[in-house]
Formats: C-alpha cells, structure tokens, sequence
C-alpha cells in the first residue's frame, strides 16, 4: 500500500507525549472544600465518595491535605449553624466561612476562593431573599401556603427571588470574605448585576486587588443533585430555572457572559463541565479572559458509582474528563477529583 498520509506514524511511543496537545496540572485544578458549622467532626458525604464536611477547626488540617497533592487553590463552601428567608449568616463577620477563610488565609499559602451565594443561608434554600408579594403572602417569612405542594411542584410564576435585594446581600457577603482574607470571590447565585455589584462594593471596601471569578454560564442542572445534599442547599420548593440558565440555550451564554466582562468579572466559568463542553469552547473562542469549568458533584458522582460497580475504571475515567475540559478550552477546573488527579499526575501515571 502506498499512503501518503499515515496518522499513526505520530502515535508511536516515543513521540506521542512530544505531539500531545493538551497536558494536566495540579496547578490547573481548584479543590471544593465544605465547612460546616454544624459538626465538630468531619462527615463523609455519601453520595461524593471521599469528600467530606469539615469543622472549622479542621479547615487548615483540610486545606494541608490538599495542598499536599499540589493543588495550590481551593474553593470554599460554608454550611450555617442557622438559617433564615434572608440568609442572614451569609455575612457574618463570625460566620463559618468568614472564620475558616482567616484561618486558612493565615496559617497557610493556599489561594482561598470563596463561593457568594445564599442558598446555603436561606431557609427556603433559594439563591436569595424572595419576592415581596410572595413574604407578605405567607405571613413574613417562609414559601407561601398552597403554593408547595407535596411534590415541590411549584409554579415559577407565583414565585420569585428578589434579584435587587439579593444584589445588597451579595455585597454585604464579598466584603465579608474580602475582609476576611479571601484571595478571590465567586458568585455563584446567577443574579442580573451582580458582577457589577460586587465590584462596586469591594472597590468601595479598598479590595479593588481581589479579582471575581463569575460563575458567569450557570446552567440550571440535575448534576448539581449530590451537591445539595452536602451543602443542604435545595430549594425545598420549585426549582432555580428563573434565575440559572435553560441547558437548552448555547448563544444565551454569550449575551450572558458579556454582561459580566462588561461588569468587570476577572474569570469567567461555565458550569457544569461535561455536558456543556459546547460552551466552555465557544466561551474560549469569544473571550481573552480565563476560563474556568466547574467539573461538578452529579459528574463526580456518577463516575464514582459506575466504578462501585466495576463497570469503569476510575482513575482513567477521571484523568480523561479533565484532559476533555481542558482541551475544550478550560483554563482552570473545579473539581472533586482534584487531589486524587493531581497525585497520579505527580506520580507520573
Ligand atoms: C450555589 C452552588 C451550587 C453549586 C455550587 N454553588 C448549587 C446550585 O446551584 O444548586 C453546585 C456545585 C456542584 O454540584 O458540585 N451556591
């Protein structure tokens, strides 16, 4: 036979790490890591295998696990001793994150990212306060009789969260996490504005260094199943597709993500990972900024589950989402498989 072209001369051993395209680094990768104010002993989360929810005082003990595999940075999650419909302790100056980011921030060098959002806070779990009309309807305070029914259906028209409002929370919380020590802020909470938000009041606060990483393409998504139950972060009604955005939609992402580079976001993520690699790479062709993809708790947990099962290899099947979500265009990854990845890439495997 005689071809001209043969692919597979370049992917004889010796040469195909020379002509790779992609490499993964441990310094790629951001930890989740989750503090509650509940426990005074770590808790395994059942449905993510080997996370777990940590006390305060075993923050830094957390973070030097981390750091040990060579993750640099992490991404902190806070878990309340209470909540209310306005989520009150998400600005806390005593509140479980503002405490576990000055601890890590001075006993260690990790790079603390801290999420911004409020339905770890709020009774209600949405992602802030509720509407007027709905509060007054049910008498000051939680969701509205007859409007939740036993199936949590609930309709979206009769219910909303309070966009404006939540604005002034999400202030009030990033300076509180700036204040605190916090190296970078990621609102998570999809709300209109609050890029534009934050920034105002972290520049107003003296932290016009302290950059925003936006969870700018936030898709309203049954991955994030696994994640509720460690942070206790579900709406115990209805559902978020009023604020985060339609799987359905790749061009809306753009529209949305120009409003947060308008607004000043130094990062921008798209979220989930896998199922939206469309987006991470449209993303990455659009815009000069790093991109981060969240490679979040539903695709972590499916993964794990499968292997359970001995029906996929683990560690590859880890290694090759990561390496997909980079080649996609990701610049970061958040990830549950930080640690375990990043000490088989140490390892040389
Ligand atoms: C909201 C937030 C969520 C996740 C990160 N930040 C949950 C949600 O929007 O319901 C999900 C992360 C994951 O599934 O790993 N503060």
């Amino acid at each position: 036979m005689d071809l001209t072209h043969r692919p597979r001369r370049l992917r004889q051993d010796g040469i195909r790490s020379l002509v790779s395209e992609t490499s993964l680094e441990p310094s790629d990768f951001i930890a989740p890591i989750f503090v509650d104010a509940t426990t005074d002993e770590r808790v395994p989360i059942e449905s993510m295998p080997g996370h777990e929810r940590v006390p305060v005082d075993e923050a830094i003990a957390r973070v030097e696990e981390v750091r040990e595999t060579g993750v640099e940075a992490v991404m902190l999650f806070g878990i309340p001793e209470s909540k209310d419909p306005e989520g009150t302790r998400a600005w806390a100056e005593d509140g479980v994150v503002q405490e576990a980011t000055r601890r890590i921030t001075s006993e260690t060098d990790a790079y603390v990212i801290t999420d911004v959002c409020l339905c770890e806070y709020t009774d209600h779990g949405h992602c802030g306060p509720l509407a007027e009309e709905l509060r007054g309807e049910s008498g000051g305070g939680g969701v509205p009789e007859g409007t939740c029914g036993h199936d949590g259906a609930v309709s979206t028209d009769t219910m909303t969260v309070d966009n404006d409002a939540t604005l002034e929370s999400l202030e009030k919380i990033a300076t509180s996490h700036a204040e605190s020590g916090a190296d970078m802020i990621a609102p998570s909470g999809m709300m209109d504005g609050m890029v534009g938000a934050i920034r105002g009041a972290l520049d107003e606060a003296g932290f016009k260094g302290v950059p925003i990483m936006s969870y700018a393409a936030k898709y309203e998504s049954a991955f994030y199943g696994p994640f509720r139950d460690a942070a206790d972060g579900a709406p115990s009604f209805g559902n978020r597709r009023h604020y985060q955005m339609d799987p359905a939609n790749a061009r809306e992402a753009i529209r949305e993500v120009e409003l947060d580079v308008e607004q000043g976001a130094d990062v921008l993520m798209v979220k989930p990972a896998l199922p939206y690699l469309d987006i991470v790479s449209d993303l990455r062709r659009e815009f000069d900024h790093p991109i981060a993809a969240y490679n979040v708790s539903g695709e972590y947990a499916m993964l794990h589950a499968a292997a359970e099962k001995g029906w996929l290899e683990l560690d590859e099947v880890a290694l090759e989402s990561l390496l997909s979500i980079k080649r996609a265009g990701a610049d970061l990854i958040l990830t549950y498989f930080a640690e375990t990845v990043a000490e088989g890439l140490s390892a040389g495997s």
